[in-house]
């Protein structure tokens, strides 16, 4: 990606770093739910630029961003977009390290709102760019945890680590499983001749208040009922009928996920893996309830194609992009046969991944 920051600032960047965007192929609201996930990166990247500044002051520069954003240590930048990097920068500091006065630039090739985690990407490329302007060693298990407290103690997201665990440790060749609780990760291929495509609904995630923290109480709510610590402890569905609802139903969709997460990566090819994307969806739909009519109805136009494995919401829910896993000779072909469809129903998708059909 061209580097703005020779633009912005008028000399050469001293520590360039990127991360990726992800979205997720399995394991939806299961990882504050202690459970498994398996997102995939996104070729698309968001890149951080840094420089030493003159004078006291950060300033943060970017490409969406018509001024510069101007800010000290000791207060937080009222903007949204600068407490994520103002947040990196205070976790990197509380580690001990001395941060100069720094001038910075963001780029980046993902859209956001769309559910593919541009925030965790901004966050993670800002940490790598630090852990490289310092030169101090930070695996990164621990970038990612960092990104997760700069996201809750400065931007004041609660966020779970699937986000930050795929931009730190994932790339777009192989899916990432994640064992939430432990933050033990392994990749892991995708089935042969399979590739993914991500489509946006169109449908903005902010368009209806997101459910996650009705959804995070209703969770504990159940665990208080069944006397666990977690979801992730209950291994039978038999288990979680017996309460009701809603959490009878809440809990069945993070018990079952935690469980197709598993058989995925036991041992899936194309159509199993659809298989398992395709219940997912469903229980996020009836059981979870984070649907939307315009997005099932993309999922179902996927799900029905051919060429198709299997499909789903990915992130969040309630808006945002759809995954599918297809055959990879054919992927051409779902991508603009599918968005026809969908146009002529009357949605707004757009094609987000794979890369060389965006040119
Ligand atoms: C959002 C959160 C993640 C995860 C997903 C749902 O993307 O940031 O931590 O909970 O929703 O799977």
């Amino acid at each position: 990606m061209r580097n703005g920051f020779l633009a912005a600032f008028g000399y050469a960047p001293e520590a360039v770093a990127s991360a990726p965007g992800r979205v997720n192929l399995l394991g939806e609201h299961t990882d504050y739910n202690d459970g498994f996930v398996l997102p995939i990166a996104l070729a698309q990247q968001t890149t951080v630029s840094l420089g030493h500044a003159v004078g006291e002051e950060f300033t943060l520069r970017s490409e969406g961003f018509a001024r510069p954003l101007r800010f000290r240590l000791d207060r937080r930048p009222d903007e949204p977009f600068g407490r994520y990097v103002f947040g990196c920068i205070q976790e990197v500091a509380r580690r001990g390290h001395a941060i100069p006065p720094l001038d910075i630039h963001v780029g980046s090739e993902l859209p956001m709102g769309v559910g593919l985690s541009s925030s965790a990407a901004l966050e993670v490329a800002t940490l790598r760019a630090l852990r490289r302007f310092l030169d101090v060693a930070i695996d990164d298990v621990e970038i990612a945890r960092m990104a997760q407290r700069a996201e809750i103690d400065h931007a004041g997201v609660r966020s779970g680590i699937l986000d930050r665990m795929a931009s730190s440790l994932a790339d777009p060749a192989h899916a990432l499983f994640v064992d939430a609780r432990t933050l033990e990760a392994r990749l892991w291929s995708l089935p042969a001749g399979t590739a993914v495509l991500v489509i946006d609904s169109g449908v903005p995630r902010s368009r209806v208040p997101s459910k996650v923290g009705e959804r995070r109480s209703e969770c504990e709510e159940a665990c208080a009922r069944l006397g666990v610590a977690s979801l992730r402890d209950v291994r039978r569905l038999a288990t979680v009928e017996s309460l009701p609802d809603p959490w009878r139903r809440r809990a069945r969709h993070v018990v079952s996920e935690n469980d197709r997460v598993v058989r995925a990566v036991a041992g899936a090819d194309g159509a199993r893996l659809g298989r398992l994307m395709n219940e997912s969806h469903a229980s996020l739909r009836d059981d979870y309830e984070v649907s939307l009519v315009e997005v099932d109805r993309l999922v179902s136009l996927l799900q029905e194609h051919p060429a198709v494995h299997g499909a789903k919401w990915t992130g969040a829910g309630l808006g945002g992009a759809c995954v599918a896993i297809c055959a990879a000779d054919r992927i051409a072909d779902v991508a603009a046969e599918v968005l026809g469809d969908y146009r002529r129903l009357g949605g707004r998708g757009r094609l987000l991944a794979p890369p060389e059909l965006l040119a």
